[in-house]
């Protein structure tokens, strides 16, 4: 049997999936020189760790992955802090916090940015919609001065290539602490002033909000809204781009989703499980830990291969084929379907975003829908997937029938 290609490889990222099954069948822990860490391709061994009952697994790796270029933010953290942390900024991101404050906000900026292209009948969907909608989204809850959101889209971009450097390359690494500078005398400020005179938006609720006594220092709402526009910015436009793409390529679910709109979360749910945006999410262990396939030694580096979980045969039916309407999907709400997919992670860490993300893909999906009638793919156009830590189609030019109005 050919060894599966390496990570770094360009036939790797050509097509992950393809050396995830590889991985999945021959060799489901490999111990991967060049970064140091474990590759773990199996559903079952992640689901493990990110659940990780048995407290085995800690985020220390996020020391060095995330505190270069965030500060320290509650990834970083375990136990009770991480749990009260986590209660300062949870609330605004459920309930009735998100529906009655940020929908509209949503809406909005939706709206705006469908207005752009709506009467032009073409669009790249990646270029003019999924990578400003997320950061303007999340730099107005924020309340951050709108023409600003060029900088927040090239800071996040940084952070991202930071994350992803797998090879180590300096001038990204370099790259990512010249954000973190930038990011700091730019926001350091606006929190200093919103601590004085505070408005209706989630800057100023990070700024008051108090749980058992503890509350946030200015580099700590810092690092959160760095955290905010890389985990909610990445994430979510990867996550458009890709239903969008999937959708395109089966034009009998798109019409499906088309006519009626609540499946649009079925969409979003299988997007997530086919093409997650996410790829890969590290642990670090803290005793020794059995997985399929061999043991990992204390204190070494665990890479879960997130994209491989959703191919993973065992877990589901015919795992290379996008069907929104699989019966696997347990159910269509991709927030409490948590074992629908692993693409927000499980447990402690379980994405804060979900809901938001949710939210953000329901508005967006709708508008363009409503805007683009008759939308097809630009003649000839074969959508790519592109990069390794997280994935997504680089373009998706689009046509359609322009609507007066
Ligand atoms: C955590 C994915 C959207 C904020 C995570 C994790 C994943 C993830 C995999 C776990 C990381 C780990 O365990 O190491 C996604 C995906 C999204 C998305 C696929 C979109 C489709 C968002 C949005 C926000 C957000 C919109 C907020 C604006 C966060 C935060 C955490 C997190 C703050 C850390 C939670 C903690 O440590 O307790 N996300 N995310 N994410 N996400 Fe998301």
């Amino acid at each position: 049997q050919a060894p599966p290609p390496d990570i770094l490889s360009p036939a790797f990222a050509a097509d992950p999936y393809r050396a995830y099954r590889t991985m999945r069948r021959d060799a489901p822990l490999i111990r991967h020189e060049a970064t140091g860490s474990y590759l773990v391709s199996r559903y079952e061994d992640i689901e493990r760790v990110f659940r990780d009952k048995a407290q085995e697994f800690t985020t220390e790796n996020y020391d060095w992955q995330l505190e270069p270029v965030h500060g320290r933010t509650i990834l970083q953290l375990g136990g009770r802090e991480h749990s009260v942390r986590r209660a300062l900024v949870a609330p605004a991101f459920r309930g009735a916090g998100l529906q009655e404050r940020f929908l509209p906000v949503i809406e909005r900026n939706a709206r705006e940015l469908v207005d752009a292209f709506r009467h032009t009948g073409e669009a790249d969907l990646v270029e003019d919609f999924a990578t400003r909608f997320p950061v303007l989204v999340i730099a107005d809850m924020l309340g951050l001065d709108r023409a600003d959101h060029r900088r927040f889209h090239g800071w996040y971009t940084s952070v991202i290539a930071f994350l992803g450097n797998l090879a180590g390359d300096p001038a990204v690494a370099a790259a990512g602490e010249r954000t973190r500078r930038e990011f700091a005398e730019y926001m350091i400020p606006v929190i200093r002033r919103r601590r004085e005179s505070p408005g209706d938006d989630l800057l100023s609720v990070l700024c008051a909000a108090e749980v058992d006594g503890v509350t946030m220092s200015d580099e700590d709402v810092k690092a959160f809204c760095s955290l905010l526009l890389a985990a909610g910015g990445e994430t979510t436009d990867k996550a458009l781009a890709s239903l969008f793409a999937n959708l395109l390529a089966h034009p009998a679910q798109l019409a499906a989703v088309r006519e009626d709109r609540s499946l649009i979360e079925r969409a979003f749910a299988e997007t997530l499980r086919y093409t997650p945006p996410v790829h890969m999410i590290m642990r670090q262990t803290a005793n020794p830990v059995e997985l399929t396939g061999g043991t990992v030694p204390a204190g070494a580096t665990v890479t879960c291969l997130i994209g491989s979980a959703g191919r993973d045969e065992e877990r589901y039916a015919d795992p290379d084929r996008f069907d929104i309407f699989r019966t696997d999907l347990t159910t269509a709400n991709a927030f409490s379907a948590a074992a629908d997919h692993l693409a927000f992670a499980l447990g402690r860490h379980f994405c804060v975003g979900a809901l938001l993300a949710r939210a953000e893909v329901v508005a967006g999906v709708n508008q363009l829908l409503d805007a683009m009638p008759g939308l097809r793919l630009a003649d000839g156009f074969v959508p790519v997937e592109q990069g390794v830590f997280t994935r997504g189609p680089a373009a998706l030019p689009v046509r359609f029938t322009p609507v007066n109005g």
